[in-house]
């Protein structure tokens, strides 16, 4: 019998692996990766449309949907943008960057959470296109907000959280192996 249930178990797992192998967004999202470094290819508009449209899918608290978007495509504002955040270089050498905003009148518990959402789901859209991007944050550090703000003439109650340069990969970056099941608790700590 015993023998029986592990010829049950074993070819469970064998089906779920090749499951998982021909999931097409289980492979997006295990071979996201942020891609720093881009080519000089523009990144066409439609691809840019569809990377927002994915960004708005995102969930939110009470369907809230307190984002806002500004898409940055001017050289000269996405260098002023590398000068104001210390981590955002990238930004400087992509096609495009994706400045994602949460507006606190709309959602003032829950915009972080609901914009985070909204960025990784940029990601992984642009893993999708054979895009590279990388998260870049700006919320909370209070000068960076304040910098980008002023840079782009943004309200006080639209806080940019995070910007997204995106272009043409220019090397072969690899996704990293973080898959550690030491984390996982099942039903306590
Ligand atoms: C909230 C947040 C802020 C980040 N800020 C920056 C940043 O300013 N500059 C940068 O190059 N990467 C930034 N990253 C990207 C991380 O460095 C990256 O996700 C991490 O090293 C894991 O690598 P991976 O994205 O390739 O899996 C940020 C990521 C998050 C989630």
């Amino acid at each position: 019998m015993s023998k029986i249930i592990s010829f049950i178990c074993f070819f469970m797992l064998i089906c779920s692996t090749i499951y998982a192998d021909n999931n097409v967004v289980i492979n997006n999202i295990l071979n996201r990766k942020s891609v720093r470094k881009y080519t000089a290819q523009k990144v066409e508009q439609d691809k840019i449309d569809t990377i927002i449209k994915a960004g708005m899918s995102a969930p939110s608290a009470m369907n809230k949907q307190p984002w806002e978007f500004i898409v940055i495509s001017d050289k000269k504002k996405l260098e002023d943008i590398a000068k104001i955040l210390p981590y955002a270089l990238p930004v400087k050498n992509a096609s495009v960057a994706i400045i994602v905003c949460g507006n606190v009148d709309v959602s003032e518990s829950y915009w972080v959470q609901d914009c985070s959402a909204v960025t990784e789901n940029i990601l992984l859209a642009a893993e999708s296109l054979g895009l590279g991007a990388v998260w870049c944050g700006i919320y909370p550090q209070d000068e960076r907000v304040k910098g980008i703000q002023r840079l782009l003439i943004i309200p006080k109650n639209i806080i940019p959280l995070s910007v997204v340069p995106i272009g043409y990969p220019l090397g072969n970056e690899m996704p990293k192996q973080k898959y550690n099941p030491s984390k996982i608790h099942n039903n306590k700590w």
